[in-house]
């Protein structure tokens, strides 16, 4: 197996290429990321940290560079070979939530779920599995409409989680949390990390500087990585 799971090499993206509201958000990005490491990326609001995010979860593409994840190269990829392979492979908590608000806690829990040849029970023990991990099982039945920002955090960690996935992307997992509950996540992610997964978390948290989770530490500002990896 190879020593790094996720691999950018001089990745830029340029939003709105040609036109007068054009935005370089990421400048010439090189960076890799070990297998079964717990990478923190860093940076004040607007640096590229959520586009950077999006980028090495093959949310979106590239304006030029390479983006290599499990020894494949899917920088240009079709959305439909995309989607399969974040299904088979990463979890990803958006900054967003990205939660569908007018299903139950439980159904988007169990949204990734839905493609696998999985019974109802099996599913139900699943999303009760999950959600009790996240302290959310109490809302089950809830709309996610209704629910607190803390609590729509849970489920959108539950849900990212709930395949098991090799690789976490988690986009301010803490930001709304208060700080036992970020501590008791931060222990979750700990546990994921020593049952071999790699997790790659952008937060302004304080509660994650000097962390015994991370391994390492990017720094990015202007949409560039400071070489020092200091911030
Ligand atoms: N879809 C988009 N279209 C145009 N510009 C965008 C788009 N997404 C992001 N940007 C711009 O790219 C830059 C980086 O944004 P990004 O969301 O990656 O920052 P961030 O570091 O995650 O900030 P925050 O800490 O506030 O979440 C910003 O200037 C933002 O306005
Ligand atoms: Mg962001």
């Amino acid at each position: 197996m190879p020593e790094q799971i996720i691999k950018a090499v001089n990745v830029s993206k340029i939003f709105n290429k040609g036109r007068r509201n054009e935005t370089v958000a990421l400048q010439d990005i090189s960076l890799e990321i070990a297998r079964n490491s717990a990478v923190l990326l860093r940076g004040p609001s607007g640096s590229g940290k959520t586009t950077l995010l999006t980028l090495l979860s093959a949310l979106t593409k590239p304006t030029s560079g390479t983006i290599i994840c499990l020894e494949q190269d899917i920088s240009h990829w079709q959305e439909k070979f995309l989607t399969g392979f974040r299904r088979r492979h990463l979890g990803i908590i958006f900054q967003n939530f990205n939660l569908i608000k007018t299903l139950s806690v439980f159904d988007n829990i169990a949204v990734p779920l839905i493609p696998l040849p999985l019974s109802a029970a099996e599913i139900r023990e699943k999303v009760h599995e999950i959600s009790a991990l996240v302290q959310i099982d109490h809302r089950l039945q809830y709309k996610a409409a209704t629910l607190s920002g803390g609590e729509q955090q849970r489920v959108a960690i539950a849900r990212a989680l709930i395949q098991d996935p090799e690789i976490l992307i988690a986009d301010e997992p803490t930001a709304h949390l208060d700080s036992r509950l970020s501590s008791e996540i931060l222990t979750i992610f700990s546990d994921l990390k020593q049952r071999g997964k790699t997790i790659l978390i952008a937060t302004h948290d304080p509660v994650l500087n000097g962390h015994p989770l991370i391994d390492a530490v990017f720094c990015i500002k202007d949409g560039r990585l400071e070489p020092d990896h200091v911030c």
